[in-house]
């Protein structure tokens, strides 16, 4: 089985969330299922020097106002396409923003290209290569839904993968013409949102399939809350859609192995580990349970809530730890809290302590507001730092909550809360400092955390079999 990922980015070579990671994994697990996957990328400085062995296999005179050549070549063990445009992506940093931290405002334009391009490959292959699915994920390969039937590609199925349904890629209908739409589609069964064009709601009413990243999120999906507004579209593509759960790279994060730290494959390993954070970050070498948090500071991951129920934290003598950035005012809030000698902030992207974290902590929190998969509480799960999260998405697919019952069948692995609310949220706080106090039944949750699958097999099984119905139907 032959196919296209259409990402807009691919860890470990360009990365700004959990998006990276899964279209940077993907292709390792699907080579074990017997599917070979070539991703296509924009060319970002990155990308471009990280690729090795290049050869051009075709040249646009003008893709979306430039001459730009289609690259085929390797990184990081990927087999990537790469296009090779600097009218549009040689531009270095952040692979959404400029340098005033907004979006680069043809940002409608680039991801265009790299979906015109995903659309051109799969229509008339690259170099002999001719892909059977076409893959694209989130609002950036949107369009080559609205491309592929043009460029001849009738024959080729599709798939979109919503990582992130909040991100429509809306843009001015002003665009239409730069964008290379067909205006006849410009309407409420095409690629018409809300007057807008929307790109994603393109590839949400044309694949042939569409898949999301846990199995509650593909239900939430299709509520108003969760929606977005194109729950509508969710429910009349409800026979199409797939909750495929997200696995974690397991070399990456293997606490027996890790080079950041002083490796471990019990829960009793990881009391060095906690030393050594709290050594690092300043904090006192006190005995209550210390929380970690790494994510992106947006209103999703609900960070907020945790500066408003710091004491029931705090008070009963635990601690926390963070890593992030994003939102300005969160940034500036978290400095602040900061200010207690029990809590250290650091404000930056740094892969390195963000293993460090996961860990020496002894939980980590995620209280999204929403999750479609999230990667953080698996990443938690794997280094027996216990995980407390909010009950929606992802979260609520890969967390076995210490509830009375979950505790007295002795298969908890973390914590979780609902409604994801400042009360909520201080309860579950509380519950961790009374479960922290008990050894016994702590150690047992560790254990079971650690036991936890969180590798990508079965979903790369699941991949391979949407791939095999989609290309056996005619
Ligand atoms: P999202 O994609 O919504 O940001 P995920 O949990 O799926 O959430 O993925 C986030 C990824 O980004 C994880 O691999 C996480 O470790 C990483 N990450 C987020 N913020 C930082 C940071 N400040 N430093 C290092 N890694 C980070
Ligand atoms: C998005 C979601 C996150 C998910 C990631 C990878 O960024 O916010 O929940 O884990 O995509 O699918």
């Amino acid at each position: 089985m032959r196919v296209l990922s259409v990402a807009s980015e691919c860890a470990p070579l360009v990365k700004t969330g959990g998006l990276a990671d899964v279209t940077g994994a993907l292709p390792a697990a699907l080579a074990g299922v017997g599917v070979q996957m070539r991703s296509l990328l924009p060319g970002y400085p990155a990308v471009m020097a990280a690729l090795s062995d290049a050869s051009p296999v075709h040249r646009f005179d003008d893709l979306f106002g430039g001459p730009a050549v289609l690259l085929q070549g390797q990184a990081a063990g990927l087999d990537l396409l790469v296009i090779d445009a600097p009218h549009l992506y040689a531009r270095p940093g952040n692979p959404y923003l400029g340098p005033d931290g907004r979006d680069w405002p043809d940002n409608p334009e680039r991801f265009a290209a790299l979906s015109w391009v995903g659309a051109h490959v799969a229509a008339q292959g690259a170099d002999g290569w001719h892909p059977q699915v076409l893959h694209g994920h989130d609002w950036q390969a949107g369009l080559m839904i609205e491309y592929l039937p043009r460029m001849g590609g009738a024959g080729v199925r599709t798939v979109l993968t919503i990582h992130n349904i909040a991100f429509t890629g809306s843009t001015d209908p002003g665009r239409l013409h730069s964008l290379r739409l067909d205006p006849a589609r410009f309407y409420s069964e095409g690629y018409e949102f809300w007057g807008a064009i929307s790109a994603l709601k393109a590839g949400l009413m044309g694949a042939d399939a569409l898949t999301t990243v846990s199995p509650s999120y593909a239900e939430e999906l299709m509520t108003p809350e969760f929606g977005m507004g194109l729950d509508g579209v969710m429910r009349h593509r409800q026979a199409d859609l797939t909750g495929i759960l997200n696995g974690i790279d397991e070399d990456a994060w293997n606490p027996a192995t890790d080079p950041a730290i002083a490796a471990f494959d019990a829960p009793s390993g990881k009391a060095a580990a906690k030393t050594a954070l709290q050594a690092e970050l300043g904090l006192p070498q006190a005995a209550g349970p210390l929380c970690v948090i790494v994510s992106r500071m947006t209103h999703q991951k609900g960070l907020d809530l945790v500066l408003e129920t710091l004491p029931a934290l705090l008070d009963p003598g635990g601690q926390l730890a963070v890593l992030g950035s994003g939102d300005p005012g969160l940034e500036q809030a978290f400095r602040q809290a900061a200010g207690d000698p029990n809590v250290a902030v650091r404000i930056g992207y740094d892969e390195g302590l963000s293993h460090r974290l996961i860990a020496g902590g002894d939980a980590i929190l995620v209280p999204s507001r929403f999750e479609p998969c999230g990667l953080t509480q698996m990443y938690g799960l794997r280094y027996g730092t216990i995980p407390v999260v909010a009950l929606t998405g992802g979260l609520a697919d890969t967390v076995i909550n210490a509830s009375p019952a979950g505790l007295a069948r002795g298969v908890a692995t973390g914590i979780q809360f609902a409604p994801v609310t400042a009360v909520a949220l201080r309860g579950a706080l509380m519950r961790l400092t009374r479960l922290f106090s008990d050894r016994e039944v702590w150690t047992r949750m560790q254990v079971n955390a650690m036991a936890h699958p969180v590798g990508w097999a079965p979903s790369a099984r699941a991949y391979a079999d949407l791939y095999a119905r989609l290309t056996q139907t005619p």
